[in-house]
């Protein structure tokens, strides 16, 4: 099955109030615990959060790694004001965590972040992304030397009716503007290989590995040199 973009940003205030209000609670923190195995910040660290959407992945790296630094990027206004307002609810919960608008293009991560990171992190932003190369250059820019990275996404099924059956099985109850999220999403996913490719065409398949993750998802992860 060819790949389908979907648009880059969820910028409708109704599509990122659908996603807020979703439970991937489960999803999000196998995303933590695969990172506390990978990764372990230490005291002094700093993770980037690319795409981090309404925070959902950024609340549980501050929570569950307070000595690490936490920054939330993402280029779309309406999901960082519902991640803006979830830190705002509970003042002082999270003292090292913050969200920042930044876009991914082919210049990078604009504005820049005047920090480097030592973790760089990324869940369900790749398959947004038209040319996904965009991703792939900004992470040695954004990298602390010997920085850590973990992405995870949606892998693209071979079939229409393999994406239909994906949604059945996980997302019948949700709200109709999330399923059509969801099978977007799963057209404009990469495959294991065509991700094998970019991380060549990058220069970073000596640093960084991608797998298959059960029966929807992929993951790349590895430490940069330098
Ligand atoms: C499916 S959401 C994932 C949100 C979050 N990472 C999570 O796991 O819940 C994808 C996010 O990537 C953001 N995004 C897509 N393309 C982007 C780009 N070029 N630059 C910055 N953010 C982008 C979208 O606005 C959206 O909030």
């Amino acid at each position: 099955m060819d790949r389908i973009c979907e648009p880059e940003l969820m910028d409708e205030r109704a599509q990122a109030l659908a996603y807020a209000a979703a439970d991937f609670s489960a999803g999000d923190q196998a995303v933590v615990e695969r990172i506390a195995a990978l990764v372990q910040p230490q005291t002094g660290a700093a993770l980037l959060d690319l795409g981090c959407g309404p925070g959902n992945i950024s609340f549980r790296l501050a929570e569950r790694f307070p000595q690490a630094r936490v920054l939330g990027v993402d280029g779309a206004a309406a999901m960082l004001q519902i991640a803006r307002d979830r830190l705002a609810g509970a003042p002082g919960r999270w003292p090292a965590l913050a969200f920042a608008q930044g876009l991914l293009g082919s210049g990078g991560l604009e504005p820049c972040p005047p920090a480097r990171f030592t973790a760089l992190i990324s869940n369900s932003l790749l398959h947004h992304l038209h040319d996904p190369r965009v991703l792939w250059n900004a992470l040695v820019p954004l990298a602390a030397p010997g920085a850590s990275v973990y992405i995870r996404d949606l892998r693209r099924p071979a079939s229409p009716e393999a994406v239909l059956a994906l949604r059945e099985r996980h997302l019948a109850e949700a709200p109709p503007v999330l399923q059509r999220d969801y099978v977007a999403s799963l057209h404009a996913a990469f495959t294991v290989s065509e991700v094998r490719q970019q991380l060549v065409d990058a220069g970073l398949a000596d640093q960084l590995q991608v797998a298959a993750l059960d029966d929807r998802y992929l993951e790349v992860w590895g430490r940069l040199a330098g």
